[in-house]
């Protein structure tokens, strides 16, 4: 267990230097994966901002970026699967490449309520890249093309990933303590 300045972890999960890797080498391979095409990278904020700037960084090829601001209900530790959209794309996807960027995907509501939404928006490619994984809680099997980690169910924050709106600017990611 150690202190951090918001409140204590139990151990560092992941460290910067263990991040900064893989995000390099998702850059990599979206970097092939989309060469001759329409690339938006479309984050869902809040919790994506840190990964998503970090691996726009690591896409060597014109892309545009959106951000879709998504709040699940209730502050604590459980999603409830009500999904409240608090920010909107600033222009179309018609036609688009769209790659949305998410923190972690547990349960699955969040994502595939999102992915049913942006359908409707007309892309002509949607996929996924999350950090995260959390396959033992996931309970609306998706297909997420990119993954950064698969880890245990455990709550974790830091590098985007809050809770209740804190830990967000930990350069790592570390399993919280007090849940
Ligand atoms: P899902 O709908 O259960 O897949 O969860 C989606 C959202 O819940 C994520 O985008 C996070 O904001 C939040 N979440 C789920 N697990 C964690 C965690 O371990 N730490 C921090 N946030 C989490
Ligand atoms: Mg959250």
């Amino acid at each position: 267990m150690f202190m951090t300045r918001q409140g204590s972890c139990s151990r560092v999960l992941l460290s910067a230097t263990q991040i900064q890797e893989r995000v390099r080498a998702l850059g990599a391979r979206i970097t092939e994966d989309y060469r001759d095409r329409s690339l938006v990278v479309l984050a869902v904020l809040k919790g994506s901002c840190v990964f998503a700037s970090d691996l726009i960084r690591e896409i060597d090829l014109p892309l545009r970026v959106e951000f879709l601001g998504v709040a699940s209900y209730g502050d604590g530790t459980r999603t409830t699967g009500i999904v409240q959209i608090t920010q909107d794309l600033t222009a179309p996807i018609v036609g688009d490449d769209v790659l949305v960027v998410e923190d972690i995907v547990d349960t699955g509501l969040t994502l595939r309520y999102l992915l049913q939404l942006l359908e409707l928006r007309g892309p002509r490619t949607l996929n996924v890249c999350a950090l995260l994984h959390k396959p033992g809680r996931t309970r609306e099997p998706i297909d997420i093309d990119y993954v950064g980690f698969t880890i245990d169910d455990e709550f974790v924050v830091g590098y985007g990933l809050d809770h209740r709106q804190l830990y967000r600017n930990l350069p790592y990611v570390g399993v919280l303590d007090d849940r």
